[in-house]
């Protein structure tokens, strides 16, 4: 990989993966570790610099986390942020104390009150984000103070060492309320730390292939392809590694948008890599008969994708032993499981936000190549790869498919009506060249009928509601404002060219309180 690279030790902060991306973000590689580790095995890890992450305890508390001791002796750079920082001062001699000023969350402003490269380029104020209720009263011996932030009494906002090898920072530069944070953390990598190189997601394509190519050697793969981002490039990486030994299998659930499936396999034809197609769609709308309720309908394609895809492993491997199962598990999937070992066991990630859960009964070895990558990373790598656009810059489409789309019971029936609505929808907002801007824009058939003048009589029709949402992560939304004259198309296709839909609705709600998905 790189010799040029950072530790963070995560000491249970709800920010330390926005850290990690913001330092990636600098052009340098980093990867998140349990405060836990030993100095040996910090050592043995070889990270140029390390970052102490911020969390949610008090540093004075006896079962705070810590640091594993002669961790600072390493002699490599380091900065605290927040809980960090106060850790520092902590062990190196200083005094923290809860705060008899208010706590400080949220935007504050910060005074410089010291020369220091990590400032270099900014002001002598600056808005910064705090969140925190400790303070340190008295810095370790050999400290000096760099900033404040405004306010009786002023705060220690920010600190370092006589040589320049230790600093701590009480606000949190990797949030976006920290406009100048980019230029911290960039003074502190470059010009602090010295680090030279220029890291990008696409330069480990070469050395990830070399590396799976030795782990499996000898080894017979399979994958789950659903034709989103993550799968994809997971099996693209994987095969430019060991070829026709890796066996995509793309299970159909019938549940996809239209065209979707043939989209899929034709995409992976052209890439060289052909992919088994298990038609389950009688299974998944047999598992659907009756059920009405959001989350068991998430249970029952989760449980019926898992059968399947078992049945077809079991089919595979009597034509040839299989040793290992692929998987495009990312980065966020890990820290929101809490898989990269935090100090408090992070949240542990949405149930319905985890397909599939395919590993363990089947009882082969798990390999997930792109474990320690952010989804825009996994698009670069996508892109490296080369992986056409219409695969790399997708938009989020749920595990579940149109299933949570269409509210009450799922049929063919009506599988096929809103595939037709969802069609027309997605035909028009590329028309309008809107598809790059908007986050995510779906149909979403609903579970009442309403009135409609059917030529000289009246009769009862299903409604449409069109979803737009613009977003960064999808953890919040605004409701997108479609031109009206788009909407107004959009509508009167839908209507005619899907005669038992007889009217479209249009969702201005955002997220919170409304979620993206309308189950
Ligand atoms: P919500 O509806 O929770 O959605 O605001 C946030 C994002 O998550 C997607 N989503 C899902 N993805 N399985 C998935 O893989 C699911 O069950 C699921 N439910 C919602 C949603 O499309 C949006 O991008």
């Amino acid at each position: 990989m790189t010799d040029e690279w950072v530790l963070i030790l995560d000491f249970g902060s709800q920010y330390t993966r926005l850290i990690a991306k913001a330092i990636r973000a600098q052009g340098v590689y980093c990867e998140v570790a349990p405060p836990t580790l030993s100095a040996r095995e910090v050592r043995e890890r070889g990270p140029r610099a390390l970052v102490l992450s911020g969390g949610p305890r008090s540093v004075y508390e006896p079962d705070a986390p810590r640091l594993g001791p002669d961790v600072l002796k390493l002699g490599i750079p380091v900065l605290g942020i927040c809980y960090g920082m106060q850790l520092l001062a902590q062990l190196l001699g200083g005094r923290v104390e809860r705060s008899s000023r208010k706590a400080e969350y949220g935007v504050a402003e910060i005074e410089i009150v010291e020369d220091d490269p990590l400032f270099l380029g900014l002001g002598r104020r600056g808005r910064v984000w705090m969140s925190h209720g400790d303070v340190i009263a008295e810095l370790p011996p050999g400290f000096r103070a760099l900033a404040y932030s405004a306010g009786e009494p002023p705060l220690l906002a920010a600190m370092r060492d006589e040589p320049g090898r230790i600093y701590g920072v009480q606000f949190h530069p990797e949030v976006h309320h920290t406009p100048h944070g980019p230029r911290m953390l960039h003074n502190w990598l470059r010009r602090i730390c010295g680090l030279r190189e220029r890291w990008r997601p696409g330069d480990l394509v070469q050395p990830k292939v070399e590396e799976l190519r030795a782990q499996l050697e000898g080894k017979r793969a399979l994958i789950a392809v659903s034709g989103g981002v993550d799968s994809s490039v997971a099996a693209v990486l994987v095969h430019r590694a060991i070829g026709d030994r890796l066996v995509p299998v793309f299970v159909d659930t019938g549940l996809l948008r239209k065209g979707e499936p043939e989209r899929v396999r034709r995409v992976f034809e052209r890439l060289g890599l052909p992919l088994r197609t298990v038609d389950a769609k009688r299974e998944f709308f047999e598992k659907l008969r009756g059920v009405t309720d959001p989350e068991g309908k998430r249970k029952a394609i989760g449980e019926t994708f898992i059968r399947v895809f078992e049945r077809e492993a079991r089919r595979l491997e009597r034509e040839e032993p299989l040793d290992v199962l692929v998987q495009g598990t990312i980065y966020s999937d890990v820290i929101e499981s809490g898989g990269a070992g935090t100090a408090h066991g992070a949240e542990t990630i949405k149930s319905h936000h985890n397909v599939g859960g395919l590993p363990a009964q089947l009882g082969f070895e798990l390999v997930e190549p792109l474990r320690e990558f952010f989804k825009d990373e996994v698009r670069e790598l996508g892109r490296a790869l080369g992986l056409p656009e219409e695969i790399v810059d997708e938009p989020p489409f749920p595990g579940p498919g149109l299933a949570v789309r269409i509210l009450g019971e799922v049929t063919p029936e009506k599988v096929a009506l809103l595939q037709e609505a969802d069609a027309i929808l997605r035909e028009e907002i590329q028309r309008a060249k809107l598809h790059r801007e908007i986050w995510q824009y779906f149909a979403v058939l609903l579970p009442v009928r309403s009135v409609a003048v059917r030529g000289d009589g009246r009769g009862y029709g299903y409604v449409v509601a069109l979803r737009a949402v613009h977003s960064r992560d999808g953890m919040t939304a605004d409701w997108y404002k479609i031109p009206h004259g788009v909407l107004e198309r959009i509508s009167s296709r839908i209507t005619n060219e899907v005669p038992p839909i007889t009217r479209v609705v249009y969702d201005i709600t955002s997220k919170p309180p409304g979620t993206i998905e309308w189950e």
